[in-house]
């Protein structure tokens, strides 16, 4: 029998017979499921100035890999790694979203016509994994600087989406 599950870092809904490994919106473990009638609404809070301001450079982090990503997908080699792609600029632009609801602006737009990213896929995936590198490194610090349960929520589950998506370029360049 089929349940709904929500997904406690981008809020959106899941339904399956079970909870999925990785959240196909934002792609957050499987431990930031819960049943829906087990969720409970929090709000972020006040938030300090440094963490208002890690968050508007993490956002500025996400806009820019999600439209690399969707530059990716269009000059992608192959169906596969178009495939990948796809999903890439999509999860990096729920995370945008995300952000973006956590310092209570409006969602950003994503622009899917930049042509700021290589020709070929070797090229694509190398930037792929600098920028999943950094992401990854700039987090870590926002993680520590934080004081919010949420904002550490986040930026503790942003770090392991990052490097799983690091581990997808890994010995591909
Ligand atoms: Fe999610
Ligand atoms: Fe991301």
């Amino acid at each position: 029998m089929v349940k709904v599950y929500k997904c406690m870092i981008c809020e959106e809904g899941y339904i399956g017979d079970a909870k999925p490994t990785h959240c196909p919106f934002c792609g957050a473990h499987d431990n930031y499921f819960v049943p829906v009638d087990k969720y409970v609404a929090t709000d972020v809070g006040e938030l300090s100035e440094l963490s208002k301001n890690n968050l508007i450079g993490a956002l500025d982090v996400e806009i820019s890999n999600a439209e690399f990503y969707f530059c990716a997908t269009k000059k992608a080699d192959n169906l596969a790694d178009a495939t990948m792609f796809k999903r890439l600029a999509k999860v990096e632009a729920e995370h945008a979203s995300t952000i973006a609801k956590m310092l209570k602006v409006a969602s950003p737009v994503i622009s899917r016509d930049k042509t700021t990213c290589n020709i070929n896929d070797a090229d694509n995936l190398k930037e792929s994994h600098e920028r999943e590198a950094n992401a990854i490194e700039r987090y870590v610090r926002f993680l520590n600087e934080a004081v919010e349960v949420k904002v550490k929520m986040l930026f503790k589950a942003l770090i392991e989406i990052e490097k799983d998506h690091l581990s997808l370029s890994e010995g591909r360049f």
